[in-house]
């Protein structure tokens, strides 16, 4: 059935895929971003013309501004990507993470909750407010621990995922308080088209196309679960259509990776679709590390798959190569993020941690 879904930083990486993903399916979505310099409307220049896009500017910690946009919209759903999302950044200037992560989304649930309440019982049995959050919020794992489960207890080593594992608290308090219908969603790292460029895997695929260093932090024996970005979309979805009112769900692409071998594919695809250059694998440098990095995540995604039949489409090995293509393709888009602010963060992330 058609809904209309509010979703929140839905000009960001995530969000704009899965706002593509479902007007294509048919929904009607409400885009509430504050454009950051994460968020950015060419990632949805393709809706330019649709009637079931309507694009809105606001933050979400604005929550007069939130209560307006849910009657003037009546949306069935509430979809919230909106965060500050990249762990370096939280170790810089930590304050906007709490601001947009935990005080932002207290305002969006409290708005949610008002909205909610008047609503007539038979919208309410409908209505749902699914929170985008990440596995990080679980801590670091050591080499032999098992995979991260729901019923595993928050342990957020640094101030992004502490942020995400206290929005995920607001969320928990809010359907138990007061009985908004929340849905929670903890997923691995994402890849794939319209991913800023200063996370790992769009950084790696840019600075080896113009031959510019490969920075690894510390040894590169950090591991990550890696998910093609659609897959997540698509798991995110399923839960807003299937998920138990109350219930979080792990979300993973049961690929495991050391950084180093992340970038060493990379650079072997690189090597076949971009000969020029060739072998990238010249350009790994190791730099400092991050403090606080997290050694290694890694997520059961036993119950999605278990209890509302989700599966991933793509394989690291299928959606890497995707992706790769994807940001030569896409030569203007990258012109465009990478002009400007992305020039002083790179200068300042990078500059400071030197060679190691
Ligand atoms: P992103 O940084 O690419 O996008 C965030 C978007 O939110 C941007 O469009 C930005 O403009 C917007 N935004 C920021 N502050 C806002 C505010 N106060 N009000 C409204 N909009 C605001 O992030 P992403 O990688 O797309 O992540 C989206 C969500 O998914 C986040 O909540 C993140 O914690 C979660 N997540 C990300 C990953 C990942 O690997 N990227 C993995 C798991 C979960
Ligand atoms: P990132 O993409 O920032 O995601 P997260 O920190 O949320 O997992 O980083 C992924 C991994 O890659 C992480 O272990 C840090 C590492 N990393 C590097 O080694 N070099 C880099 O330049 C960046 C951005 C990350």
């Amino acid at each position: 059935m058609r809904r209309t879904i509010l979703v929140t930083g839905g000009a960001g990486f995530i969000g704009s895929n899965f706002v593509l993903q479902r007007v294509a399916a048919g929904d009607r979505v409400v885009n509430l971003d504050k454009l950051t310099y994460a968020g950015n409307l060419g990632n949805l220049v393709s809706l330019k013309d649709s009637p079931d896009h309507v694009f809105v500017q606001g933050g979400i910690e604005d929550e007069a501004f939130i209560a307006e946009l849910l009657l003037a919209h009546r949306p069935d759903a509430i979809v919230n990507f909106a965060a500050e999302s990249h762990v370096d950044r939280s170790i810089v200037s930590p304050e906007e993470f709490i601001s947009t992560n935990v005080v932002g989304t207290f305002r969006l649930l409290h708005a949610s909750l008002a909205y909610f309440r008047a609503l007539s019982s038979a919208d309410q049995a409908r209505f749902r407010f699914l929170h985008v959050s990440t596995d990080e919020v679980y801590g670091s794992l050591s080499k032999t621990d098992p995979a991260f489960s729901e019923t595993n207890a928050y342990e957020p080593n640094s101030p992004y995922s502490a942020s995400k594992a206290a929005s995920d608290h607001l969320v928990r308090a809010y359907q138990h308080t007061y009985g908004l219908p929340t849905l929670t969603t903890n997923c691995s790292n994402n890849y794939g088209p319209y991913q800023f460029p200063e996370k790992l895997i769009p950084l790696v695929i840019l600075n080896a196309l113009n031959g510019k260093p490969l920075p690894i932090y510390g040894d590169g024996q950090n591991v990550r679960d890696w998910l093609y970005v659609g897959d997540h979309c698509e798991a995110i979805a399923l839960v807003l259509d299937k998920g138990l009112v109350g219930q979080t769900y792990n979300i993973g692409g049961d690929s495991e990776k050391a950084n180093i071998d992340v970038v060493t594919t990379i650079c072997s695809i690189m090597d076949e679709v971009h000969p020029a250059g060739a072998p990238h694998s010249r350009l790994i440098t190791y730099v400092k590390d991050r403090p606080g990095h997290d050694r290694r995540y890694a997520v059961d995604a036993s119950k999605i798959k278990r209890e509302l039949h989700w599966s991933q489409r793509e394989t690291f090995a299928t959606g890497i190569r995707r992706t790769i293509q994807w940001y030569l393709d896409n030569s203007p888009w990258v012109a465009e993020v990478t002009s400007g602010d992305y020039r002083k963060w790179i200068t300042a992330n990078y500059e400071a941690r030197g060679a190691k």
